[in-house]
């Protein structure tokens, strides 16, 4: 029995990132790469330092075309089903950094459709309405409204349609199984669906009347829907989509991911500022049971939630970063100074992504495509 499981719609268990890249077919980001990455930027962004951008496929493909002078554009989506959460700002940060670096296109997909075919009580008008909410993080995030297309699905139905009736074509029900698991009980849209985001890794070939390279910057779980992407590419003419792909943040709670599903545990990007240092101060820690055991025994930073938080996102400094490992393993620091340290650092960023969320309201007419 697998100890973990990843698939696009569950995440269980402690993830074992090697087994995963073996299991899933992709490649581990090498020292090579990390090098040849490092000529097209000024400095190495802390989520491929840290490993967080861990695994790819292709990328050394795109870095070649991209060298030859063939540009590349980006793409990336969210699966509307509530609040973002600061797990889902991960990609988008990293994609933000991208767009700089290699002045891409992004192209942003909001799955209103998949949310509504794979959450049982789900309703369409939610799906849309978070459509537009979750557009605000992705605006907020940063990225050039002249460079930047976020559409829903339903509303850019007749340009996606016409791309993924050909896609769907080339991939039976068979392969549609064995990848995603559908059985006898899976409506018939989400067998469909699959076909529906593999679609922007070619319509905008089809938009731009040439071929162009298209890079995926996701978490790993939604690397299933690129192999039969990969697969039919060459069918249908196109370049394969290459993705680089990375870890999952944690929840505040004991292992696995940050999800909605349970939001105590979650901090969402429309958490009160004190609310969400509220749940810091509730998280797992790797301390001890007293102060005074902390102090003479240290404390475990490698199973430590509020460690993570500072390793993914909250804590750029390496050397500040190493001396929050060293000072919590030799017990010099608590687990209470700890979160609040955290906790400050958690409100300055919502204070200042809900602002930015707020002026995204202005101008986010001009980032959504339509048909
Ligand atoms: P969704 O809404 O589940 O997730 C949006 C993005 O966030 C990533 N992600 C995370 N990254 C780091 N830590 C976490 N805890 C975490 N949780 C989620 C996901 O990998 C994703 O990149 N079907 C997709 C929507 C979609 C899409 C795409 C995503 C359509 N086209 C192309 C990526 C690329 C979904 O429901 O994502």
């Amino acid at each position: 029995m697998p100890r973990f499981v990843v698939t696009p719609w569950e995440v269980k268990g402690k993830v074992d990132y090697d087994k995963l890249v073996k299991q899933f077919g992709t490649k581990l980001i090498d020292a090579n790469l990390l090098k040849r990455l490092e000529k097209h930027t000024v400095k190495l962004h802390m989520f491929l330092k840290r490993g967080i951008f861990f695994s790819h496929r292709d990328f050394d493909w795109i870095l070649d075309m991209y060298e030859k002078g063939e540009k590349f554009y980006l793409y990336t989506g969210r699966g509307p089903s509530g609040y973002t959460h600061i797990g889902h700002l991960v990609p988008w940060i990293f994609t933000k950094h991208l767009q700089d670096v290699f002045d891409a296109e992004l192209y942003f997909q909001v799955t209103d459709d998949e949310k509504f075919l794979f959450k049982k009580e789900f309703r369409l008008e939610e799906a849309i309405g978070f459509t537009y909410d979750n557009a605000l993080d992705v605006i907020a995030c940063g990225f050039d409204p002249k460079k930047t297309f976020i559409f829903s699905d339903v509303e850019y139905a007749k340009t996606l349609y016409k791309m993924a009736i050909q896609v769907a074509k080339h991939i039976t029900f068979s392969t549609a199984k064995a990848v995603f698991g559908f059985t006898n009980e899976s409506n018939i849209g989400a067998i469909f669906f699959p076909a529906i985001q593999a679609s922007p890794c070619f319509f905008p070939s089809v938009l731009k009347e040439k071929n162009v390279p298209c890079l995926i910057p996701a978490a790993i779980d939604q690397d299933p829907y690129w192999r039969p992407s990969r697969d039919v590419a060459p069918k249908l003419g196109f370049y394969k989509p290459a993705q680089i792909h990375c870890k999952f943040i944690p929840g505040l709670g004991k292992g696995g991911k940050m999800s909605s599903s349970q939001p105590e545990t979650c901090i969402f990007t429309t958490d009160p500022p004190e609310v969400a240092a509220k749940k810091i101060m509730n998280a797992f820690t790797g301390g001890r049971g007293t102060v005074k055991e902390q102090r003479e025994k240290g404390g475990n930073p490698d199973v430590c939630s509020v460690y993570q938080y500072f390793y993914f996102m909250f804590e750029e400094d390496d050397k500040k970063l190493r001396e929050i490992y060293g000072t919590c393993k030799n017990g010099a620091r608590i687990c209470g100074d700890c979160k609040k340290m955290l906790a400050e650092r958690v409100k300055k960023f919502l204070v200042d992504h809900q602002h930015k969320r707020e002026k995204a309201k202005n101008i986010i007419q001009e980032f959504m495509l339509k048909d």
